[in-house]
């Protein structure tokens, strides 16, 4: 047996020392040094499953002589996991997805792994048994008589699978559960992390076969696991969304075959994830009557027009210091707009109470939907409600001015399509009158539009 010993690793960066630093040299982080045991001994993971032929030579190669890749792309059933890596799966590409615990992330690619129909499926499994996997299977509306489970960590036995089934994918549930027999520091840590990740991208890299891998990630960030990964994998996507609502939003952070500008949007329902491919029309809530603290944001979700409903409540506050709540947009965003109104509009919204919410539970970034919050915000205010017909789309800069936001026209198309009759967006938009059946309100200053919805 080797001689252990103690490493020092990065938990931002994964870079390692013999030594505790105080400040990591390589990412400038400071206190990111934790101890962890690891002893390698000479078998290589890689000797296990390494096959003749299927293995590339590792030779300098000159540039020119590289063949033109024609973009071979294994297209996928589903298309908004497809649209969001880029028109479908790399072949050999290693695919890192990370989420909160319960978002969604095994049932995603248990469902891709049962969509392939005519492929060899690995579905590793370190977090559930058989019998668990099997159940959520049967509430999948999908089958695929070659998709095989093994409830394995050791990535020696996992490779030994490889050399027998040869599969066409797999799926790794999760990456912090695997480990690697050759390190004796606990699943999940530094050393495991980047070993066994090691240990799937090569066999990825060196058989062609697409990878994915599921990572955790927790709110505080402790585990350092998908930092480090982020830079080892090529693609690695976000999904997202609240918990209790059903609308998930599958976003790219990263993508080497593709825009990281696309993202997917499900729906989970009793038998899995549907994919929501007109999503304007099931965000924005059915009402029959005008509501006061309701308007509608024309916004983007990556490069995809959304119309999202926006809702705000404003009540005299109770207390001394009045409330400030949101749920989906920017918390400090909201405190900026409220001293707007106040400093610039002269609405008292010191002695209110302000809560804000986007509907569907999901979690807007873009700019373009402050001039909507505002709408909602003093519609709250003043109890009087906006024409559901109207919709806004700009930014609030900190001087009131309402400032142009990107791909107007594509927000706008959307609108028409959905039956919006007016738009109001920022003087500095400049959209030919021609181009749109929509009646165009053109502010430049946030009173200026007060004044119009409100008088
Ligand atoms: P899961 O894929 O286990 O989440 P993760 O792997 O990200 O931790 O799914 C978690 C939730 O999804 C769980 O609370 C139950 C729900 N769910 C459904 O609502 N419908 C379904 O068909 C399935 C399979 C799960
Ligand atoms: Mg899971």
């Amino acid at each position: 047996m080797a001689k252990t010993h103690s490493t020092f690793f990065c938990k931002s960066c994964g870079a390692s020392s013999a030594k505790w630093v105080g400040k990591c040299p390589a990412c400038g982080e400071w206190n990111t040094y934790i101890e962890e045991v690891v002893h390698k001994e000479k078998e290589d993971f890689k000797s296990t499953w390494k096959k003749e032929g299927i293995v590339t030579s590792r030779k300098p190669i000159l540039l020119t002589h590289v063949e033109q890749g024609n973009e071979i792309r294994i297209p996928l059933k589903d298309q908004e996991l497809a649209r969001v890596l880029g028109g479908g799966l790399v072949p050999g590409s290693v695919v890192l997805i990370g989420g909160e615990p319960g978002i969604g992330k095994s049932t995603l690619l248990l469902q891709v792994a049962l969509q392939f129909k005519d492929f060899k499926v690995l579905y590793i499994s370190g977090e559930e048994s058989e019998t668990q996997i099997k159940m959520r299977a049967d509430r999948i509306p999908f089958n695929n008589e070659n998709c095989f489970l093994f409830t394995e960590t050791s990535t020696q036995k996992i490779g030994k699978a490889f050399k027998e089934l040869q599969p066409d994918l797999v799926v790794v549930d999760s990456i912090q559960t695997l480990q690697s027999d050759l390190i004796d520091s606990t699943p999940g840590s530094i050393s495991q992390i980047k070993e066994t990740a090691g240990d799937m991208i090569r066999f990825a890299k060196e058989t062609g076969t697409p990878v994915f891998l599921i990572g955790h990630i927790t709110k505080d960030g402790t585990l350092a696991g998908p930092k480090l990964l982020e830079h080892m994998v090529d693609t690695v996507l976000q999904f997202e969304g609240d918990r209790h609502h059903v609308y998930r939003i599958l976003r790219s952070t990263k993508n080497r075959f593709g825009s990281t500008n696309e993202i997917g949007i499900y729906e989970m329902q009793s038998g899995g994830l549907r994919e929501v491919s007109n999503p304007s029309e099931i965000l924005i809530s059915q009402r029959e009557e005008a509501l006061s603290g309701v308007s509608i944001s024309a916004t983007l979700e990556g490069m995809r027009p959304l119309l999202i409903e926006t809702q705000a409540l404003v009540s005299a506050a109770v207390y001394g210091t009045p409330q400030r709540n949101s749920n989906g947009y920017d918390a400090k965003r909201l405190n900026m707009l409220l001293a707007i109104l106040e400093k610039k509009c002269g609405l008292r919204m010191g002695t209110q109470d302000v809560f804000v919410n986007i509907a569907g539970g999901l979690r807007i970034e873009d700019p373009g939907i402050d001039l909507s919050i505002v709408a909602s915000i003093v519609s709250s205010y003043e109890s009087m409600p906006v024409d559901s017909k109207i919709c806004f789309v700009g930014e609030v800069g900190l001087s009131g001015e309402i400032r142009a936001v990107s791909r107007i026209e594509q927000r706008i198309s959307e609108a028409e399509k959905l039956g919006f009759k007016t738009v109001y967006l920022s003087k500095f938009n400049k959209l030919p009158k021609s181009k749109t059946s929509l009646k165009i309100v053109e502010v430049s200053k946030l009173d200026e539009m007060l004044g119009f919805l409100f008088g």
